[in-house]
């Protein structure tokens, strides 16, 4: 029920809307959606309440525990259990532990801070104190490991539809794992699974997004290569709306995926929105470096490119620059 008093108060969001309405509507007494007006105050929801006017929503917390992203959760199974913490070193740490002790598939481990951020290739990912969305989320696909990279291709298209519906900003996808905004990079995606010879046990994808990173205190180098979102939109950002977007477009690719054994519809997106496509790419993969054009995207997700000598090549993982 308070869920409901919530989603009307957001509907009307600015504008008041009586108690009696509110009883009417959602068929309870006013008493009750009284007490449920308390709880979201407490809860930090800004509420003003004037007498013979009603309630009116003001403004919303920017939480990513358990509590409030529960209230407006839209999906069936991802991130209906949410492990938040204030501190951690990674949450894809944390994430493959609980996964390798059998936390439920769709389990999301968020933290408002990373010590231990980690990126590909052993890098270091910078994660800020409530600054970003650092997140993982446990998989248990039947699958096999040669597939775990389609689930990054699910996850690029998830956050890029995410970013672009909430705030508007032409986000761009960078094969195989990066989300880019104005030629920069705002998110990286990290897949890494538990597996047997030939099944996956779990994956998780831990993915990292500067939503609103203050851009000028990144180091010079940093500031070269990366953006955040609240640089593209000029104020802070929800982190809650893009982590409920991201949740939800997630949760409809993968079970795609599950139910079709096939990521079109994620490779779809990733092709409407790629910047890698069509462009001269170079491609690092273990020792080698290949200068070629990136022509399509299999349905699989891998990358179809052009060679120098004008022969195309599938590339299935890579450090790609545009
Ligand atoms: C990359 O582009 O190199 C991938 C970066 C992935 C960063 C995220 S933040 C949440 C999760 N926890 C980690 O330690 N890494 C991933």
């Amino acid at each position: 029920m308070k869920k409901d008093v919530l989603e009307t108060l957001k509907y009307n969001k600015g504008s008041f809307i009586s108690g009696e309405e509110l009883s009417n509507r959602l068929g309870v007494t006013r008493t009750a959606i009284w007490k449920h007006i308390n709880q979201l105050k407490e809860e930090g929801y800004e509420i003003e309440s004037v007498s013979r006017k009603g309630y009116r929503l003001m403004g919303e917390p920017d939480l990513l525990n358990q509590h409030a992203l529960q209230l407006e959760l839209k999906t069936k199974t991802i991130g209906r259990r949410i492990v938040h913490y204030d501190t951690i070193d990674s949450t894809n740490t944390v994430a493959k532990k609980i996964a390798a002790e059998g936390a439920e598939e769709g389990a999301v481990v968020i933290a408002e801070e990373q010590t231990g951020g980690r990126g590909r290739l052993g890098r270091q990912w910078v994660s800020p104190k409530g600054a970003g969305i650092w997140m993982s989320l446990v998989l248990r696909p039947s699958i096999e490991p040669a597939e775990a990279a389609k689930i990054t291709q699910i996850a690029a298209a998830a956050v890029t539809l995410a970013i672009r519906r909430v705030t508007g900003c032409e986000a761009g996808i960078k094969w195989p794992n990066d989300i880019i905004l104005h030629k920069k990079k705002v998110c990286g995606i990290l897949t890494e699974m538990g597996a047997e010879l030939n099944s996956v046990s779990y994956i998780v994808v831990g993915i990292g997004i500067n939503a609103n990173v203050d851009v000028a205190l990144f180091p010079e180098e940093v500031k070269r290569i990366a953006t955040s979102i609240k640089d593209c939109v000029g104020n802070n950002i929800s982190r809650k709306e893009i982590v409920l977007h991201i949740l939800k477009e997630f949760e409809d690719l993968y079970l795609d995926f599950i139910y079709t054994k096939s990521i079109k519809k994620s490779v779809e997106i990733c092709k409407a929105y790629s910047v890698t496509l069509g462009n001269t790419v170079k491609i690092i993969n273990r020792d080698q470096t290949i200068i070629a054009e990136a022509v399509d995207l299999t349905e699989e997700g891998e990358l179809i490119i052009r060679n120098q000598e004008g022969q195309m090549e599938k590339i299935i993982s890579g450090e790609v620059s545009v």
